[in-house]
């Protein structure tokens, strides 16, 4: 008979976790190390607690609940994403996927089920890039460098000042590296944030790849002058540029690298006045690709791109690339597990490229590892109106047990209920 989670259990918790951080139009406002996010964190750990896990934080913060394996020895299989979200969310990026392995670990330990390896389910911290970008995970797979911290996404004094008001350190961080050789692999549930699956009317997407993403900051330097007597042809207007910067993106990347795509996400002019032509323009781009050399040629491209406009335009530029993440494949028998797992339920799957980041992209540098995706309704995500099929949510996670369960009696053993005298 197969295992299935509680999903009455897992709804009451999703709509519980929901009000943390919600926000009048139906979304999530939960950034990093926000009171929102906090919050979220220390519920999720009640949650695990009451269901008579243990919970651990470790130096890069990121929080757990762990159903031992009867011998100490055993090794972990790592279940997880992260609780917090873009500044204007919405409720099932990254949260389904906590909330989900949390539920097939009760579900396991409801079943009494006596796995060879323990269980983990665990929220990393800022996956969303408010500091920097995965960095829990990051961390957790040894893969933080010094360089990164000394210069991340989210600027050097906002991760200073974050670190200090919670209480982090940058050794901490950097030594929160867990032994490869303590895992037995990591699974990840997660929505597919865009419009495959509901477009092919599949159930579950097996996630073949995650996405590589490269981030960058350019200054348009110009003249700030007066907007009314400054003749056309003698201005170094730098919001002018930054135009033709973000067009010339879009064109480069249609043209030349049909597979990306690239976002000019954040564009800041100053002064900032009607009456003065901007003198400087800062941009937040990020590019990304399946394949890590088209990354490197899509990176040239567009910071040459950068520099031809500067030309054009008689401005000064600098650019600063702040975060790279590298693209990574997912574990085959990972992947045939959450297949099988799927197929067994009766569901429909389909493989596919995630274009979306994830946690497991630091994770599938030290462990096998893989992603089961549900259907996002009209493709949207990052967004309030983010919205997945209840239904879809459970078929997610009864899949996730499924290969939980798989890979566990995958792990050398076997699977024997335990039944308590
Ligand atoms: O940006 C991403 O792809 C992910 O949602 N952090
Ligand atoms: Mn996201
Ligand atoms: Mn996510």
């Amino acid at each position: 008979m197969l295992l299935r989670v509680d999903s009455d259990r897992m709804r009451a918790d999703f709509d519980a976790l929901a009000e943390i951080g919600a926000t009048p139009d139906g979304g999530i406002a939960r950034t990093t190390f926000s009171d929102a996010h906090v919050a979220a964190r220390a519920w999720f750990q009640e949650r695990a607690r009451e269901a008579g896990l243990e919970t651990h934080v470790d130096s890069a913060a990121n929080h757990s609940a762990v159903l031992p394996a009867r011998d100490p020895g055993a090794r972990t299989l790592m279940l997880g994403s992260h609780l917090d979200s873009v500044p204007q969310g919405g409720r099932y990026d990254g949260a389904l996927g906590v909330l989900g392995a949390l539920e097939v670990i009760r579900a396991v330990k409801d079943a009494d089920l006596d796995l060879p390896v323990a269980l983990e389910a665990i929220d990393f911290t800022d996956e969303e890039g408010t500091l920097i970008g995965t960095f829990g995970s990051y961390a957790l797979a040894g893969q933080l460098s010094p360089s990164l911290l000394a210069a991340p996404r989210g600027g050097r004094e906002r991760l200073v000042a974050e670190f200090e008001r919670m209480g982090l350190t940058e050794d901490g961080v950097l030594a929160a590296s867990r032994d490869p050789a303590t895992l037995a692999g990591y699974l990840e549930l997660h929505i597919e944030q865009g419009p495959a699956l509901e477009r092919s009317g599949i159930d579950i997407g097996i996630v073949t790849g995650i996405v590589g993403s490269s981030s960058f900051r350019l200054v348009f330097e110009g003249d700030a002058r007066h907007a009314g007597t400054t003749p056309m042809d003698a201005r170094r207007d730098a919001a002018v540029g930054a135009a033709a910067f973000v067009l010339g993106v879009r064109e480069t990347v249609t043209c030349d690298f049909p597979g990306c795509v690239a976002t000019v996400g954040d564009i800041a002019t100053e002064p900032g006045s009607f009456n003065v032509v901007p003198g400087r323009a800062t941009l937040r781009m990020e590019c990304r690709s399946p394949d890590a050399a088209e990354l490197d040629a899509l990176e040239q491209a567009l910071v040459e791109l950068a520099h031809e406009v500067t030309g054009e335009f008689g401005l000064d530029l600098t650019v600063e690339r702040v975060g790279r993440f590298e693209p990574a494949p997912t574990d085959e028998r990972v992947r045939s597990a959450l297949t099988n797992a799927a197929l067994a339920l009766g569901l429909t799957t389909m493989e596919l490229p995630s274009g979306a980041g994830h946690d497991a992209q630091a994770l599938a540098a030290i462990t096998p590892s893989g992603m089961v995706l549900v259907p996002s309704v009209g493709g949207i995500s990052h967004a309030p109106t983010e919205h997945t099929a209840w239904e879809d949510c459970v078929n997610g996670t009864n899949v996730l047990l499924g290969a939980t369960v798989a890979l566990a009696s995958d792990a050398g053993e076997h699977v024997v209920p335990v039944r308590h005298p």
